[in-house]
């Protein structure tokens, strides 16, 4: 094989190596039928509504199929939600709820409309695998900054999984504590739930409050 010759098949396997470690940015269909999904899926919901006043403009980030806002519709405690994801994975419209196509990872912070909740649910591990952590930070500044409350949960160091968040996470802290120092940096925060999640580990809900410690 000539140098050039090794120098192509190089750069091709790369192309290819890239391409796999790097799927293509798609919504998450299907998400609730993950059982580790489901099975957590009510008191999540529970731990969230416990802490939202009735009635509140809801911006539901990474919303999937809308189902954590509806049932906060459901309960009378939120009037009208925006969500947004990469792509509007609803099974059906719902008057109150507008849904607006957006990528976490790019999108202008400043574009995003006023609420006075929220939710930023599993999604922000998504923006530190695809974006960066300093987007992530950005994103949880942005939003103590303009909004009220928020609640944040994410994927945690404590689970097992060939996610490729993982590989990332693994690559930048040594545990949760140091993440969520880097991330939340000097917001305000409390946590209202620990859960179990992926392979015996646990995810840890917080809610943020507008403003610095
Ligand atoms: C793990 S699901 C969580 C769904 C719901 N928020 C929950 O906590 O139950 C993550 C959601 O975030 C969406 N998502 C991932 N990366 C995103 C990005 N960069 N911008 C917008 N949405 C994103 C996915 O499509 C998916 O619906």
């Amino acid at each position: 094989m000539t140098r050039d010759e090794m120098a192509k098949a190089v750069s091709v396997l790369r192309a290819q190596r890239g391409t796999a470690a790097r799927p293509p940015h798609r919504g998450q269909r299907g998400y609730y039928d993950l059982p580790e999904a489901a099975r957590v899926l009510a008191m999540r919901t529970a731990a969230v509504a416990t802490h939202v006043p009735p009635g509140s403009a809801v911006l539901d980030l990474g919303c999937n199929d809308g189902r954590i806002s509806m049932a906060l519709m459901d309960a009378g405690l939120a009037s009208a939600v925006i969500g947004v994801d990469l792509e509007d994975l609803r099974i059906a419209a719902r008057p109150g709820f507008t849904f607006r196509r957006a990528d976490l990872t790019t999108v202008d912070l400043a574009t995003l409309p006023p609420a006075d909740v929220c939710l930023c649910l599993n999604v922000l591990h998504h923006v530190v695998w695809r974006a960066s952590p300093a987007r992530a930070a950005e994103i949880a500044a942005h939003l103590a900054a303009t909004i009220p409350v928020t609640f944040v949960d994410m994927g945690s160091h404590t689970e097992r999984g060939k996610w490729g968040w993982r590989r990332v996470y693994r690559r930048l802290w040594p545990g949760d504590e140091a993440m969520w120092k880097d991330i939340f940096g000097d917001v305000r925060r409390e946590a209202i739930l620990r859960y179990p999640a992926h392979g015996g580990g646990e995810r840890t809900l917080w809610k943020l409050w507008r403003g610095a410690r």
